[in-house]
Order: structure tokens, then C-alpha cells, then sequence
């Protein structure tokens, strides 16, 4: 694990916790966030897989896929703002790829990630903000948005779980 942004947090709720402070974010502070990302496909898997019916299956491992695309979009702002080559780690590689056991797919967690979705979308606007680079800005904006759409797609499911 060479690649190992500088003093990561030891698991993905402190890390997370980290992360949500962050204004204007270092190059580790994105290494952080590429590895915390690219953890989002675990969860979100892990959450199709126990998933009732075969359309909100797809609906979370749709999430679950684009969080990866997100980690790879960081890499591309890495390699912008510092002409950094990042590795997207591997599962293996990384310390907050837990896929959850035993994981319920209840409308009160769908509203906590929801929440956390579109905390998401804030998170990037105030960092692309924070760019000088327009065009590292424009990958994070795009990341932001589709975070909205994350939470939006967490909604419906709660609305397919209830209906
Ligand atoms: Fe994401
Ligand atoms: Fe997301």
C-alpha cells in the first residue's frame, strides 16, 4: 500500500468525518477521497445485492458504479492541478472497500445516504470553487452533480421499497 495518501484516516467514518471539513482540498485530500469514492462501489453493491426486486438492484449498483467513475475523475484533477499519475486503488488496496454483512436496505438508511448524497454535491461545489483550474473544477462539478442524482435515486427507491 505505497500509495497511501499522508495521514489517512484509520477507517471510512473518520474519513469520511475528515473530508466533510475540507474547504479547499490538497492533493491528499483527494488521494483521500479517490479511496473513499471508489469504497462507494463496495457499499452500494453490497446494498443491490440484498435488494428486493431486480429494478432497485440495478438502480444501486448504477450508484455504486459512478462512485468508481467519481474516483476516476479525481484522478484526472490530480493529475491537472499537480501532473500526478494516482493508481484508483483496488478493493484490496483499500483499507475502506468493506462490503457490509448482514446490511438492511431500510428507508431510514436510504434517508441517511440521501442526506449524505446531497452533502456530496455541496462538498464539490465549494471545492471547485476552491480551484484555480477551471477545468479540474468542471470534473468535480460533474462529480457533484451526479451526487444529487445519488440521493435523488435513493429516494426512489424508498418509494419503490414502500409502494
Ligand atoms: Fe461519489
Ligand atoms: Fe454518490
Amino acid at each position: 500500500m505505497t500509495n497511501l495518501p499522508a495521514n489517512m484516516p484509520e477507517d471510512s467514518d473518520a474519513a469520511f468525518a475528515y473530508i466533510g471539513t475540507v474547504t479547499a482540498p490538497t492533493v491528499d485530500d483527494f488521494k483521500l477521497m479517490i479511496y473513499l469514492e471508489a469504497s462507494g462501489q463496495g457499499f452500494y453493491q453490497a446494498l443491490a445485492d440484498v435488494a428486493p426486486t431486480p429494478e432497485i438492484s440495478d438502480l444501486l449498483a448504477r450508484t455504486g458504479r459512478e462512485e468508481m467513475a467519481h474516483a476516476h475523475r479525481l484522478q484526472k484533477v490530480i493529475e491537472q492541478i499537480s501532473g500526478e499519475s494516482f493508481a484508483v486503488p483496488t478493493p484490496e488496496e483499500n483499507p475502506y472497500f468493506a462490503v457490509p454483512e448482514g446490511i438492511e436496505l431500510t428507508e431510514e438508511l436510504l434517508g441517511t445516504i440521501a442526506e449524505g448524497e446531497f452533502g456530496g454535491e455541496l462538498l464539490y461545489e465549494g471545492w471547485a470553487q476552491s480551484l484555480d483550474n477551471e477545468d479540474a473544477a468542471k470534473l468535480l462539478r460533474q462529480n457533484g452533480k451526479e451526487e444529487r442524482i445519488h440521493g435523488e435515486r435513493a429516494q426512489q427507491v424508498v418509494g419503490l421499497l414502500t409502494a
